[in-house]
């Protein structure tokens, strides 16, 4: 980056053009000479709360860095801006709403008013009302209609009302009550629906109906199919409401459908729903581990909450992850972050964080409306190690682009399988110091010969084993996922993405850019059906696919 983003506030202008500058003292070392000047330097680049301790030191980074951070940080308002979103002011400024997912896990009795209402009676009154059904359900007080405890829910929703409750019931598995099996279907792909329910009991299974708007293509799709599903399999038609409940806000367009009124648990327009698992959207993870560990879960996340709002930034997980990011998107052009949970738990954690980061940052018009001159979002990928290390570690470590890293370890598991857990840990650790430390072009070409290879041969292969190494990553550890370290995770990311909204001047919280792709669907999808035939309103490679689909469906 050759020229600082054009801001209105000299003070932020300053500090991005401070950055700039900076680039040189750290292209000119590497992350390992940054570990000589300072013999300290893990204690340096270290911190913890909420259950969860950062290992930062192995960054592209020194002392003058996060202090140049630090300083966009400030500049950018961004103390002031973390205690708008926690107070209520309506920062999704787009939508006229205010941004308070964190309500849901405080347990702060501090009036927060939304419209003139203290919403802290309504959490508490959804809680208590998730609590009561959890009960039921759980004990075999609530029966399906013949008679029969519920065994199977399906969860039906997509986005947030499906990638979070995802993420935690499935890091939760040692938590998991037996009598209880989870389902999520997602996708209008008749395929999810179809493969889900073909082994379930109608007489057993209880499904959720999963969404804010209550408008979502996929879901109602999918809980019609549901219900016709439940109805052909020899369903009571007469007490459907023992098998189908729902989130939503929409009580409406919900009660329409046919879910009965008593079902129907809230959610608010004040909660985005990527950011909604700590809602009643969380009621399958309740369902599946319990109403005390879901309460543990937001007990995690309030913490890492409460850190986020008091910790001084120099000491703030999400601050430190979220400043970090910005230089290396910003200044020193990564273009992509990578999320490597090593515990087969966590493998879809970064699904989670796909939508959390991208439909929050994944935007290129700043807060007042204008075309940012500057890179936002980052592409976030990830998946579960080991397994990633033998499909995409080749290019962090080889490839042209270097991509931040952030690894996530448990020191403790709970399975007790032999060395498992300690090999999954030597290939996390080795992970990130053989990006951090690569190996030279001697360094390879001295194992060839070691090894018995002649040395024009040793010549010829020795480039191949070259590790550029000097690629940064962060090193995240709690000491076993369980619900308060998973709740203090999500949390700590969530806050990270919010950290790096505020510096970017974005509205993190509303998403138009999915609305044209639903629009566009709306008006193919009668095209495919025959409804219509006039293409001419599609561009020609459009109506040449839609001609193609009809003829091999005709
Ligand atoms: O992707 C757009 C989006 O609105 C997400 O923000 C949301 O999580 C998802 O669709 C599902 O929305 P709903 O919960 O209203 O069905």
């Amino acid at each position: 980056m050759d020229s600082a983003p054009q801001t209105t506030i000299p003070e932020v202008t300053a500090a991005w053009q401070a950055l700039i500058d900076h680039q040189a003292d750290i292209d000119n070392t590497t992350i390992v000479d940054l570990f000589k000047s300072d013999s300290n330097r893990v204690g340096n680049f270290s911190a913890e709360a909420a259950g969860l301790y950062l290992d930062y030191s192995k960054n592209r980074a020194n002392t003058a860095t996060l202090q140049k951070l630090l300083a966009l940080a400030e500049a950018s308002g961004l103390q002031q801006a973390i205690e708008n979103m926690f107070t209520g002011v309506a920062i999704n400024h787009t939508e006229g709403r205010q941004v308070l997912h964190t309500a849901l896990r405080s347990t702060d009795a501090t009036p927060l008013l939304v419209e003139g209402k203290n919403i802290r009676e309504d959490i508490s009154a959804a809680l208590a009302m998730m609590e009561s059904f959890v009960s039921k359900v759980q004990s075999g007080q609530w029966q399906g209609y013949s008679g029969k405890a519920i065994t199977d829910v399906v969860s039906i929703g997509i986005g947030g009302s499906y990638l979070g409750p995802r993420v935690a019931v499935e890091a939760l598995r040692p938590y998991w009550v037996n009598n209880i099996r989870s389902h999520f279907v997602s996708n209008v792909d008749g395929a999810d629906l179809a493969y889900c329910v073909e082994s379930l009991n109608p007489e057993t299974t209880l499904f959720i109906i999963q969404s804010k708007s209550f408008k979502t293509q996929e879901t109602l799709t999918n809980a019609l199919s549901a219900k016709e599903w439940y109805l052909s399999k020899g369903g009571d038609a007469d007490k459907i409401a023992r098998h189908f409940v729902a989130v939503s806000s929409n009580i409406d367009l919900a009660t329409g459908f046919g879910i009965d009124a008593d079902n129907i648990f809230p959610m608010w327009d004040w909660v985005g729903g990527r950011y909604s698992l700590w809602s009643a959207i969380g009621l399958p993870i309740a369902l599946q581990v319990g109403m005390q560990a879901f309460r543990d879960l937001l007990a995690g996340a309030e913490e890492m909450d409460k850190h986020f709002r008091t910790a001084p930034l120099g000491e703030n997980l999400p601050v430190i992850l979220g400043l970090l990011g910005v230089w290396y998107h910003n200044i020193l052009g990564a273009h992509s972050h990578v999320i490597l949970p090593y515990d087969q738990s966590l493998e879809n954690l970064p699904a989670h964080l796909q939508q959390v980061d991208m439909e929050s940052n994944g935007k290129s018009i700043n807060r007042g409306g204008h075309q940012v001159d500057y890179g936002t979002g980052p592409i976030i990928w990830g998946g579960a190690g080991t397994n990633g290390q033998h499909a995409y570690h080749q290019l962090l470590h080889q490839g042209t682009r270097w991509t931040p890293a952030d690894f996530i370890l448990p020191l403790k598991t709970h399975h007790k399988l032999g060395d498992h857990h300690a090999m999954l840990t030597s290939n996390c650790f080795a992970q990130s110091q053989a990006l951090m430390c690569g190996k030279s072009l001697e360094q390879a070409k001295a194992e060839l010969v070691a090894a018995g290879m002649p040395e024009d041969k040793a010549d010829e292969l020795a480039p191949h084993k070259v590790i550029p190494g000097n690629r940064p990553s962060n090193t995240i550890l709690m000491d076993e996922v369980n619900p308060k370290t998973v709740g203090a995770l999500i949390a700590m990311y969530e806050q990270k993405v919010f950290v790096q909204g505020a510096i970017w001047d974005l509205n993190s919280f509303d998403q138009w850019g999915v609305e044209l792709g639903k629009q566009l669907s709306d008006s193919i999808l009668p095209l495919l059906k025959g409804e219509e035939s006039d293409t001419s309103s599609v561009d020609a490679s459009t109506a040449d696919l839609v001609t193609r689909f009809k003829s091999a469906n005709q």
